[in-house]
């Protein structure tokens, strides 16, 4: 089916005012964000996030601020966690409009994908690619069931969800999986005729620079269960610190973009319909088209081998 307009017509959420919507990995960073700016537009907002303290803490200070909110402690890697979320946030509101199923880690692993930990996988697995799938199951068969108008923001990287950084397998293999089951439920939903829509959200920002969250600190409250040796502190590795050194080898200094920029982005996109909600990137544009080119002509994937000042390289390097 070809709807002719980039995937914008049909479902999705417009009249923001009254709404609620339900952000997982609130607590900090991009999820923060988006809850602060979805309640500017008079929307009620769920703080779901699994670490405790971040939770309370967030809460109290949106609610201090005058914002609609309720914190729900809640480990997306956990079917029933995400459901119980989900009753939460019907006690506390009726209704589930907007689900934006952003929280995610990166998994700390070091060296070559032949080295990586099978926990860091698992982990990794769990949290960023389960944790979309729990968020669907318990939560979209509700929104399709109210009936009115919704939309489901999955939360995808370029890393993965373009083409994959080869020195973060792991990572980029979850963002691939949330791109392809995004994409899958957005033409489920529309096969179906349902009034709720689907869309992929790339953190980027016009402003250039790199995103100050949780994500650079990888490694950080691993569970137990996924524990291995060798495991970042409980802290996490400060993986902006290295970078800030590469960049400074090179001459170039570490920029900050704000926050909020990716979340006005990610409103206007859920306003206007978008299923790849991202700011256009032109070398990243050559990528995808180097990734089309690749496949469709079969040859090497040789534009893997760019250096990226993200991660370092070689792969292999420790970070
Ligand atoms: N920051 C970037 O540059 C960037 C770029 C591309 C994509 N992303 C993606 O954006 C999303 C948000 O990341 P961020 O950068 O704001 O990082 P962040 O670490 O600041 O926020 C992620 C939140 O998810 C929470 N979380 C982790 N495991 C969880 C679990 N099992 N259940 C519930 N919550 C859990 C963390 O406690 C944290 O508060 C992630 O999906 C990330 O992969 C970030």
């Amino acid at each position: 089916m070809n709807t002719g307009d980039g995937g914008r017509k049909g479902c999705g959420v417009q009249d923001l005012a009254g709404k609620v919507a339900v952000v997982t990995g609130a607590g900090q960073g991009i999820g923060r964000a988006l809850v602060e700016r979805f309640c500017a537009e008079g929307m009620k907002a769920v703080i779901a996030d699994v670490v405790a303290d971040l939770v309370e803490q967030t809460t109290a200070e949106l609610r201090d601020a005058g914002l609609e909110v309720t914190g729900v402690v809640t480990d997306v890697t956990s079917l029933e966690s995400v459901e119980a979320l989900r009753d939460a946030a019907l006690e506390a509101y009726g209704a589930i409009h907007l689900l934006c199923n952003n929280a995610g880690i990166g998994s700390g692993s070091e060296g070559h994908i032949w080295e990586h930990h099978v926990n860091d996988w698992r982990w990794s697995f769990d949290v960023n690619v389960m944790g979309v799938v729990n968020g669907i199951r318990a939560i979209v068969p509700t929104m399709i069931e109210q009936d009115v108008e919704g939309h489901v923001v999955n939360t995808t990287s370029a890393n993965g969800g373009f083409t994959p950084l080869i020195n973060s397998a792991v990572y980029a293999a979850t963002k691939s999986a949330v791109t392809t089951i995004t994409e899958c439920l957005w033409g489920q939903l529309k096969e179906s005729g349902s009034k709720v829509g689907a869309s992929l959200l790339y953190p980027s920002t016009s402003t250039p620079g790199v995103l100050a969250t949780g994500i650079w600190r990888p490694g950080a409250n691993r569970p137990e269960r996924y524990d291995r040796p060798g495991a970042p502190p409980r802290e996490g590795r400060d993986s902006l610190a290295a970078f800030r050194a590469r960049m400074e080898q090179l001459g170039l200094p570490v920029t900050f973009a704000p926050l909020s920029e990716v979340a006005e982005l990610c409103l206007q996109g859920i306003r206007e319909k978008r299923f790849w909600i991202t700011v256009p990137n032109e070398a990243q544009s050559k990528k995808i088209m180097a990734r089309a080119t690749s496949q469709v002509e079969r040859s090497d994937p040789a534009y893997l081998l760019e250096t990226n000042l993200m991660t370092g390289s070689p792969a292999g390097t420790k970070r």
